[in-house]
């Protein structure tokens, strides 16, 4: 790796509108240290794949059945092996990494979440439902993270917070897109060429 760019891995599950945050970003030139290389999904159809087709991207899909995350795991590892990726970021991903699989990628591995870590994380708190129970709450502040993956869900080094105001009327829904356009979609291009650069930076030393 040492000169080159950060390889990276995009894993989705869904939409994909951070995936598209940061193709765009690495259009504008604001992801010097990285590219990407590949995007994952662990659904058919999910529409990050256009996405990634449309950007030339290559795009594959590692379906997760009940009960088999070895397999998955190694499915995974297999295709990120072939495409060479130093590091992987989590963008909208929902299906759980084993503590065995992100030992194995210290500070390599980047999630956004849609709420100001501590709050609103860990198990069950995914999409629309964190949200909800930021509502539910009736806090009148919430936000978005971006952390390293570790094996605690949600629990390892934050890299960058923003914080985004709920107003009164907001649904789920309505909140879920304000958290996106102030924070997310801004956060993880920023959050992804740090950890990308220190990557490279660290090759460089070794
Ligand atoms: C985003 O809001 C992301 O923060 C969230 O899922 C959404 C995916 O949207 N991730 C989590 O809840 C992870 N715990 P996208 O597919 O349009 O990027």
């Amino acid at each position: 790796m040492t000169g080159a760019k950060t390889r990276i891995a995009v894993l989705v599950s869904g939409g994909g509108t951070n995936l598209q945050a940061l193709v765009d970003a690495q259009s504008r030139g604001e992801i010097p240290h990285g590219e990407i290389v590949l995007v994952v999904s662990n659904k058919a159809g999910a529409y990050a794949l256009t996405r990634a087709e449309k950007a030339g991207i290559p795009g594959v899909v590692v379906e997760k059945k009940k009960g088999e995350q070895q397999d998955f795991e190694d499915r995974l590892s297999a295709i990120l092996q072939e495409y060479r990726v130093d590091m992987i970021v989590l963008a909208g991903f929902l299906a759980i990494l084993s503590g065995d699989f992100t030992a194995r990628w210290p500070r390599r591995i980047l999630n956004i979440h849609p709420s100001l870590i501590p709050s609103f994380c860990g198990e069950g708190f995914y999409g629309l439902r964190v949200h909800q129970a930021a509502l539910d709450y009736g806090v009148k502040v919430t936000g978005a993270t971006v952390h390293y993956v570790n094996e605690i869900p949600d629990g390892g080094e934050i890299i960058a917070q923003k914080a985004v105001d709920i107003l009164p009327g907001d649904t789920p829904e309505i909140l879920q897109r304000r958290v996106m356009e102030q924070a997310e979609w801004i956060l993880l291009p920023r959050a992804t060429e740090l950890a990308a650069k220190e990557l490279t930076e660290r090759s460089t030393q070794q």
